[in-house]
């Protein structure tokens, strides 16, 4: 856990709770009906998005919560970029924010929890698939946060009557590429229990 003073605010950064999924599903909600970050057009109810959350700290992912003044303002998680195993040691980052509580500095402090968290796990690459070139706020804090573009892909998503670019910005985490990974890391792991004995 996280605690941090900021000027006239306090937060915490903490696993986030089968008990946050109301407020999960209302933040990824809102992002879903009015933003162009996520490609979802239909908002997924508390019990999609619950499944969506034990399907990932089920199997080990960190997924976070950012509470202030008793209230979750937002949230984060790593889960796999792709299901294809070679892709093991990758997570794609998912992070979104309550609309009143953007830009002042939540983000940045939610996702460098994240990174660090699947640092620790083993995991070595870490990509944000962001949805909307123009999403300035998403590509300001990746970079911020030392994440390069890796990629862009043109005119992918059709929403709210108009054409979206994707933007690929990737962050090696740990030893990235430059060595092998732990054979006994979290993701390693998981792999291993797909398999079987
Ligand atoms: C993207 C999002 C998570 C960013 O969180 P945030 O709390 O608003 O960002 P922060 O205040 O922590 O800012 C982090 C960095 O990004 C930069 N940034 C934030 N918003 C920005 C904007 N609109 N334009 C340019 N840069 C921006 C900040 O300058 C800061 O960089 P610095 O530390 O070098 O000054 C938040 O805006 C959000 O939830 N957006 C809607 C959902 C979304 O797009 N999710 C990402 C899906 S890939």
């Amino acid at each position: 856990m996280v605690a941090c003073i900021i000027p006239a605010m306090s937060y915490t950064i903490r696993p986030a709770k089968e008990s946050d999924l109301d407020v999960i599903t209302a933040i990824y909600g809102e992002a879903v009906e009015l933003g162009t970050a996520s490609f979802e057009l239909a908002v997924p109810d508390r019990t999609e998005m619950a499944r969506r959350y034990h399907e990932l700290v089920d199997q080990g992912y960190p997924f976070f919560a950012l509470e202030d003044g008793g209230r979750v303002r937002g949230y984060a998680y790593a889960g796999p970029y792709r299901t294809r195993p070679a892709y093991r040691f990758m997570v794609e980052d998912t992070i979104y924010l309550d609309a009143k509580a953007r830009g002042k500095g939540y983000g940045k402090a939610l996702l460098t929890a994240l990174i660090e968290e699947c640092t620790r796990l083993g995991f070595r690459q870490m990509m944000a698939v962001i949805g909307d070139a123009n999403n300035r706020g998403s590509v300001g804090l990746h970079r911020a946060l030392g994440f390069e573009i890796t990629g862009t892909m043109k005119d992918v998503g059709w929403k709210h009557s108009k054409w979206l670019d994707v933007v690929l910005m990737q962050l090696p985490l740990g030893q990235g590429g430059a060595t092998a990974p732990d054979k006994d890391c979290l993701p390693a792991r998981m792999f291993a229990l797909r398999k079987g004995p």
